[in-house]
């Protein structure tokens, strides 16, 4: 077995979970947490990098984490926790973006998306600083590996640069974090564009399927996604990006080898096979959706936050103290 890591990991409480979400992350959260020590976070104080309306926001938070648990997040051995929750996160992204270069986060792709080319007068300083947040998230806890979709690569790649900054002026204060990037899954694509990742900021939700659509939303949403040229069902994501994707989509919600999936509908033709995938994912979101209304309402998920909360500020404090010593900060004689 492999050794005991720390994973570390966070979604946006946005109250939309998609497909892409499930299979680039959340899925791996699940299945990490039986051999290593998990966190999983919601990162609150990331999604105010953009206008939200509080009360909508107080009702995503408690929806994203009523989520994770109905998916699978065991709060005995993983925990789970809001990132507001735990001031720590706020402190270390400080102290990280005193060691961050304006050039490296002008050069992240999610922040170029966001900000556009000529808007950076009105652009929150937030959005620009969100990489270092994250670095802090991750570095907060000393995680050795962090579960994310192909999109936070790059963010990633920031955390590991921060990271062996701050060892080589200062010690050995932090882990490097490996990424955790799974091959099929990664980069689920938009439903309407098979050339774009699945986003839940896309301005059509016939981009996306989130685990809170209804059966009906589902089946409308597989109708009508775009296809590739020709008939066959044939994973080629050179030559057919949509059908690539449907089929791993299908694949992953039935486990099954899309291989076994190529040969079933082998010149059957894309309808017949939409019709299935439909069904298929109906399937796999029902659970999700029957665990996730019991969740909600159970008062018993705001003690699981608020344990989770206590636990992570226990190694967050300690980390922080770790990091003020090395850089000479907090020296207090009367303590
Ligand atoms: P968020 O909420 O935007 O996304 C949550 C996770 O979903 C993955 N993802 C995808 N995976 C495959 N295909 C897609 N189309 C797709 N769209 C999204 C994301 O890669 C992510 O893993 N910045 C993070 C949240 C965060 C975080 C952290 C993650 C904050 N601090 C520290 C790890 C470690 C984000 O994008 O969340």
């Amino acid at each position: 077995m492999e050794r005991m890591k720390r994973v570390f990991s966070g979604i946006q409480p946005s109250g939309l979970v998609h497909l892409g979400n499930y299979l680039g992350a959340l899925r791996q959260w699940v299945l990490l947490q039986d051999q290593h020590e998990c966190l999983y976070c919601i990162v609150d104080l990331h999604a105010i990098t953009i206008p939200q309306k509080p009360k909508d926001l107080e009702l995503q938070i408690r929806q994203t984490a009523a989520l994770c648990l109905a998916i699978g997040i065991n709060p005995e051995r993983s925990i789970l926790f809001v990132q507001s929750d735990v001031s720590e996160h706020g402190e270390l992204a400080w102290i990280l973006s005193c060691h961050a270069y304006m050039g490296e986060l002008r050069r992240m792709t999610q922040f170029k998306d966001k900000s556009g080319s000529n808007q950076e007068e009105s652009i929150g300083a937030g959005l620009f600083n969100y990489p270092v947040l994250m670095a802090a998230d991750i570095l907060l806890y000393n995680a050795q590996a962090v579960p994310v979709g192909e999109d936070q690569r790059q963010h990633l790649e920031l955390s590991r640069d921060l990271s062996r900054r701050f060892n080589n002026l200062y010690g050995d204060v932090f882990y490097v974090p490996e990424p955790i990037i799974v091959k099929a899954g990664s980069r689920v694509m938009g439903l309407d564009d098979p050339l774009k990742k699945m986003s839940k900021s896309a301005s059509s939700q016939y981009n996306y399927i989130t685990l809170m659509d209804t059966p009906d939303q589902i089946r409308a949403k597989i109708k009508v996604a775009v296809t590739d040229s020709g008939r066959e069902i044939r994973y080629d994501e050179g030559q057919k990006p949509a059908i690539s994707n449907l089929l791993t989509i299908f694949s992953l919600v039935t486990n099954r080898q899309i291989a076994a999936l190529e040969r079933d509908y082998e010149g059957k033709g894309y309808g017949v096979f939409k019709k299935d995938l439909g069904e298929a994912v109906c399937e796999f979101v029902r659970p999700i959706q029957k665990e996730y209304a019991k969740r909600l309402d159970d008062p018993a998920l705001d003690s699981i936050l608020s344990q989770g909360a206590s636990k992570a500020s226990d190694l967050a404090r300690r980390q922080i103290k770790i990091v003020k010593q090395a850089l000479g900060l907090g020296f207090s004689p009367v303590h």
